[in-house]
């Protein structure tokens, strides 16, 4: 989509993502286990949101026209639905303005940020958008049942009790099978998520170092015997509690925080795009909903593939990474290896994704996920990114944020100031 009138992300904020294996993170193994308690998706709420409204000069967050909170499942895990009213409480200028939730499953973030754009094109100046998820307060295999309900529920939950996890190892078998990507290329995708998150301090797995010869000992954990030997838990982004939070304006709206564009980053187009949930993917080799959202974006936007210095693209898990490389154009389709064995996608590479260490090392809490993809390519382009910051600071960036197995998807397109 070409928007309505120019738009910035003026900037944002993380809540430290965490789950388990952060050594803050409390669990039955903890030392303060008892003793204290984790965060609640309410305190990642307020925090992203509080966090972004202070960096960008929105305080009280009276200027503030219209919010979005993209958020998947907060009623399952947390008991807790009605996000917008929640987020009403966040700061004392928010209570009775326009707030409301969206959902999209993984994609909620993504989605929130394009009501935002949306209602920026049709005249709100300046829009709060907030992603958060709670998933630690239950077993992995409880809430991937929750997470299910993604996928068709009544026609696919019932092909591992690790539901997302065996369609991507489906997934991951006929890419192998059919093209030349190898474990091996799977390994170099996943050992830069760590290395990455290694140098990133709020990221869920900051502190877990991946050891490259033991990769193949990885726990293959599904059920299905079929699938089993094509996933291992090293494959998967994590079960993270989190959120993030930007603040979007138009020209007026930067004028009223007493910014000029040259302050902000651009956010120059989306593509959206949805597909059936019922039934197999369109193109098991492919991220076709991906493609189209890419391809509306990069259209509207007047860029191409070949313009992108720094990307974040959605990666639930490694084979996910790989068709995004296709579905977004960095690579043709069955291309993908091509550039990881070239090293493109690494920080010294020709275009870096996933900087801080992408969902399976930053983590995936889900609805947070699409907004903190567009929060961390903003702070790329600004140098904010610390230890993993790029050592050009890029012009032109994507973020690619997806929703089942590929069924919806949001894909932006933005531009240093
Ligand atoms: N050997 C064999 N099996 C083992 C094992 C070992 N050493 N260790 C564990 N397992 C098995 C066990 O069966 C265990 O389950 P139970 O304890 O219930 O029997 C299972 O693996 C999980 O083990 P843990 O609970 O100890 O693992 P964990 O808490 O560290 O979680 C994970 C690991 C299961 C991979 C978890 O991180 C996970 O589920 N990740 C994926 C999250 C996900 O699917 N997110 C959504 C992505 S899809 C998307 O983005 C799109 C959308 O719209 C949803």
């Amino acid at each position: 989509m070409k928007l309505a009138r120019r738009t910035f992300v003026v900037g944002g904020a993380h809540s430290p993502f965490i789950g388990k294996h952060h050594p803050d993170f409390v669990w039955k193994k903890h030392p303060d286990f008892g003793k204290r308690e984790n965060p609640t998706l309410q305190e990642h709420l307020f925090t992203a949101a509080r966090g972004a409204l202070e960096a960008t000069g929105a305080d009280d967050g009276s200027a503030i026209d219209k919010a979005y909170v993209g958020n998947h499942v907060g009623e399952l895990f947390t008991g807790q639905a009605h996000l917008g009213a929640l987020l009403a409480g966040a700061a004392p200028g928010l209570a009775l303005k326009p707030i409301m939730r969206v959902e999209g499953a993984c994609a909620s973030g993504g989605l929130a940020t394009v009501c935002a754009l949306d209602a920026i094109g049709a005249g709100a100046d300046l829009c709060l958008v907030v992603g958060a998820e709670m998933q630690t307060t239950v077993s992995a295999r409880q809430g991937a049942e929750y997470l299910a309900s993604a996928a068709h529920f009544a026609t696919q939950r019932a092909i591992d009790e690790f539901t997302f996890p065996a369609l991507f190892a489906r997934r991951a078998a006929r890419v192998k099978a059919e093209t030349d990507l190898t474990e091996a290329d799977l390994d170099r995708v996943i050992l830069k998520a760590y290395a990455n998150g290694n140098k990133n301090p709020l990221a869920h797995m900051h502190a877990v170092k991946l050891d490259p010869a033991t990769m193949a000992d990885s726990p293959r954990f599904l059920g299905n015997p079929e699938l089993q030997p094509h996933l291992r838990m090293a494959d998967c982004s994590q079960v993270s509690d989190g959120g993030s939070a930007i603040v979007l304006a138009s020209e007026e709206g930067l004028k009223k925080l007493g910014k000029s564009p040259a302050d902000a980053v651009e956010l120059l187009a989306y593509g959206h795009a949805a597909a059936p949930l019922e039934g197999d993917p369109a193109d098991m080799l492919a991220m076709s909903t991906s493609a189209a959202a890419a391809k509306s974006a990069y259209e509207s936007a007047g860029v191409g593939p070949e313009d992108v210095r720094v990307a974040e693209v959605h990666d639930c898990f490694s084979i996910a990474e790989v068709l995004m490389y296709e579905a977004v154009g960095f690579a043709e389709r069955g291309g993908a290896a091509k550039i990881i064995r070239e090293g493109a996608t690494e920080l010294g590479g020709r275009i870096p994704v996933n900087t801080g260490g992408g969902l399976m090392s930053f983590g995936h809490p889900v609805g947070a996920t699409g907004v903190k993809q567009i929060l961390e390519v903003t702070r790329q382009m600004r140098g904010e990114c610390g230890d993993y910051q790029l050592p050009e600071r890029p012009a032109v960036g994507l973020t690619a944020n997806m929703g089942g197995d590929d069924r919806t998807a949001v894909v932006t397109i933005l531009r240093r100031g």
